[in-house]
């Protein structure tokens, strides 16, 4: 009874906390002039030049790119001086994987197929950012993406889009936590709307154009999982979606996010792409440009400035001032959910206490060690660390800023620590020499002949190779996704010394190591594993941890075959080798080089009893596949269950697989698990013609260590 009372008092408590939000907004809204609320709209960057005079006269709404609670205390002091109103900043910053103490890249923490672990992240993120005086960071972001062209491939949860909705709303959770207003609570901001991922080419900002049913099933469910789970926030895209630009889509901005999914949030632009909707041709000048994307639903507008010519069409009647309020209702609302106008400053103790906490840095290292993924190893790894000669030779191995990653916030390279120093410091009398060998892109002939030389009298040679960190993330698209520089020829002279190769690969995106995967006996994809990165991969590279990562991303043999992804369409002519009249590429093997969802372990695992609670469901009913996961081999590990649906038979073609399930699960050595995976119409819809819809038929569970493999079992749905 008492349990009952209480519920009814917060739900009561939560309706009078809205409505008189709600009072307060259009108190506000009704004593502002038409400028003052063009200025709520209006999103500078710290330092731009017309800030200074804006804020003096209460005209800014929010600022970015300011981080550290004194300095944003003072432009908060500037801000609340200048508005009649006294209505307090936003203050934004990208804090997308770690603020100061730097996580895993969101590629790398995808790898780790476990929401729990990208919510700590995030949480340990906001506790950082909100400290240091920033309400709102632009993350998470949630583009789907099948082309490792496109460099901001690092900045999401890789192709497929169970995985990113999952994680999109572990990310959401993780940085608004339990309320905005909380002082380790910051707002959260699901980007890029929408389908920035599928720019044509992998060329960052070009068009993206795909069927509505593509639209739904692949790029848009990050995007409605972050709504789902209150994101407060979202950013509009660069890009053309099928050809209206996604800062001037109403169809997106409007029908899809609020009328469909009942966003209450708002819309932030992203930077200038209000203004580039003239370079986009649906505008002839910025002014123009400012009344597309306000009326299609962008509420705020980032850096260009664009809404603040909106004055001018209010008094010509050429835009309705109650477009206006409505974008500044969500505005205003935002602010108030998130505290700052009963608390505008942020106390600048508590930084010290929270950043760069042992705490923290044991959750980052934590969650690199789960990102690491084990693409193949032919008893060199683990590393002995008591004997021998260990050769670690690449640059990369003594970068301190490389493994940060791109979009590394406010991380600083002197907090974290190169590879070469962290095995030297795990090392218990093995002897670790180094060389460079080469640069990422540079190469001088004597250091490749000092490095081989070097390999040579080793016992076994650990090749640090791959991209820095500006080869991904924005504006990083690359052409080719081979080594960059001479490094492939540098790996090829350390395998012909005859010792024994582990390559570990840092970077943003899978890359095309073909002849490796032929020639290295060991290979692991490290990605950019942030401020503990180095001594997590000392852990593992040692065995004092597992390996337990699997791919978010499918890895091709050359770029020629790009895009190949999971969760293809089935060809008329299903590729076979034998047969040259069949889907395939006539100068390529048949498949990827490793398939998404792959990575090993230093023990194994065995698959067995694949059942199904009943042989036949109905679309409104459940099912339950179950299946037993055994740890044959002598220590314990960590597995990632996939569980993968085919619709055998629909009105339409239907992809050859798609990822419905998964879960990490830990297991002693011999020890065996049962695990269970709900299945339901959410397990198996496809967009028909008017929207959801399940189809009577056959479909086939296959339940397995990655998306090439498993076990399988058919079902009816009636
Ligand atoms: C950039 C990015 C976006 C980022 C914004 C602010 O151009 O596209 O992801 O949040 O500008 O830095």
């Amino acid at each position: 009874m008492k349990r009952t009372a209480s519920a009814i008092a917060l739900v009561l408590l939560a309706t009078v906390a809205h409505a008189q939000a709600g009072d307060r907004v259009e108190e506000l809204l009704s004593a502002m002039t038409l400028e003052e609320k063009l200025g709520q709209l209006t999103q500078y960057v710290g330092g731009q030049p017309e800030l200074d005079a804006a804020l003096k006269k209460g005209l800014v709404g929010s600022i970015l790119n300011l981080g550290g609670a004194a300095s944003t205390n003072e432009m908060q002091r500037q801000a609340l001086a200048g508005s009649r109103l006294k209505i307090p900043l936003l203050v934004a910053n990208d804090v997308i994987h770690g603020y100061r103490t730097i996580f895993p890249i969101p590629l790398a923490i995808a790898a780790t197929f476990d929401p729990a672990l990208a919510e700590l992240a995030a949480r340990t993120a906001a506790r950082e950012a909100r400290a240091s005086g920033i309400h709102w960071t632009f993350a998470p972001m949630v583009d789907i993406a099948r082309d490792p062209r496109w460099g901001r491939i690092a900045e999401g949860a890789g192709e497929d889009p169970f995985l990113g909705a999952a994680m999109a709303a572990a990310y959401v959770r993780g940085f608004q936590g339990r309320k905005l207003s909380d002082p380790d609570a910051v707002m959260a901001c699901a980007k890029h709307f929408a389908a920035y991922g599928a720019a044509e080419g992998g060329r960052d900002y070009s068009a993206a154009d795909m069927s509505e049913r593509v639209l739904r099933e692949v790029y848009l469910p990050p995007f409605r999982a972050a709504v789902q789970a209150n994101v407060a926030t979202l950013m509009s895209a660069f890009n053309t979606v099928n050809g209206v630009p996604a800062t001037a889509n109403r169809y997106l901005l409007d029908d899809v996010l609020r009328k469909e999914w009942k966003f209450r949030g708002f819309v932030v632009s992203d930077y200038a792409a209000v203004a580039e909707l003239v370079n986009h041709r649906i505008a002839a000048t910025p002014h123009e440009a400012a009344i597309a994307a306000l009326t299609a639903g962008v509420d705020m507008d980032m850096q260009d400035l664009s809404y603040g010519t909106l004055a001018e069409a209010v008094k010509k009647g050429t835009l309705q001032e109650s477009a206006v309020d409505t974008a500044v209702r969500r505005v205003l609302r935002a602010k108030i959910d998130a505290g700052l106008f009963e608390n505008p400053f942020t106390d600048e103790t508590r930084a010290a206490s929270v950043i760069l906490s042992r705490e923290h840095r044991e959750a980052a290292r934590r969650v690199a060690q789960r990102s690491f993924v084990l693409l193949k190893n032919e008893n060199v790894l683990p590393l002995k660390k008591n004997e021998g000669t260990i050769a670690v030779i690449g640059s990369l191995a003594e970068s301190k800023e490389d493994i940060l990653g791109p979009w590394s916030s406010e991380g600083k390279a002197e907090e974290a620590t190169p590879i070469l120093d962290a095995l030297r410091a795990a090392a218990k009398g093995a002897k670790i020499v180094y060389a460079r060998g080469t640069g990422i892109a540079d190469a001088k002939e004597d250091e490749f002949a000092a490095a081989v030389a070097l390999a040579k009298d080793a016992d076994v040679i650990l090749a640090v190779l791959g991209e820095s960190r500006e080869m991904s993330g924005e504006a990083a698209s690359r052409s080719s996704l081979e080594l960059p520089g001479r490094q492939q020829q540098l790996l090829e002279a350390l395998v012909a010394t005859g010792k024994p190769v582990a390559l570990l690969l840092l970077s943003g995106r899978p890359l095309t190591i073909a002849w490796a995967a032929e020639h290295v006996p060991a290979i692991v994809q490290a990605w950019f594993p942030g401020t503990e990165g180095a001594h997590a991969l000392a852990d593992v590279l040692f065995g004092d941890a597992n390996f337990s990562g699997k791919l978010p991303v499918t890895i091709p043999r050359t770029t020629g075959q790009v895009p190949i992804y999971h969760a293809e369409l089935p060809s008329g002519r299903p590729a076979n080798v034998e047969n040259r009249w069949t889907n395939k590429y006539a100068d390529l093997p048949l498949g990827p080089l490793y398939a998404f969802g792959h990575g090993l372990s230093y023990t194994k695992f065995e698959y067995s009893g694949l059942k199904l609670s009943a042989p036949a469901m109905t679309a409104a009913g459940t099912l339950t596949a179950s299946v037993s996961v055994r740890n044959t081999g002598a220590r314990a590990g960590e597995e990632i269950v996939q569980l993968y649906m085919s619709d055998l038979v629909a009105s339409v073609s239907r992809p050859v697989r798609e990822l419905k399930g998964f879960h990490r699960i830990a297991l002693a050595a011999g020890e065996t698990k049962r695990v269970d995976f709900p299945i339901t119409r959410e397990q198996l819809e496809f967009w028909g013609e008017q929207g959801w819809v399940v189809e009577p038929g056959t479909f086939r569970v296959r339940v397995g260590p990655s998306s090439a493999s498993g076990l399988e079992v058919t079902f009816e749905v009636r």
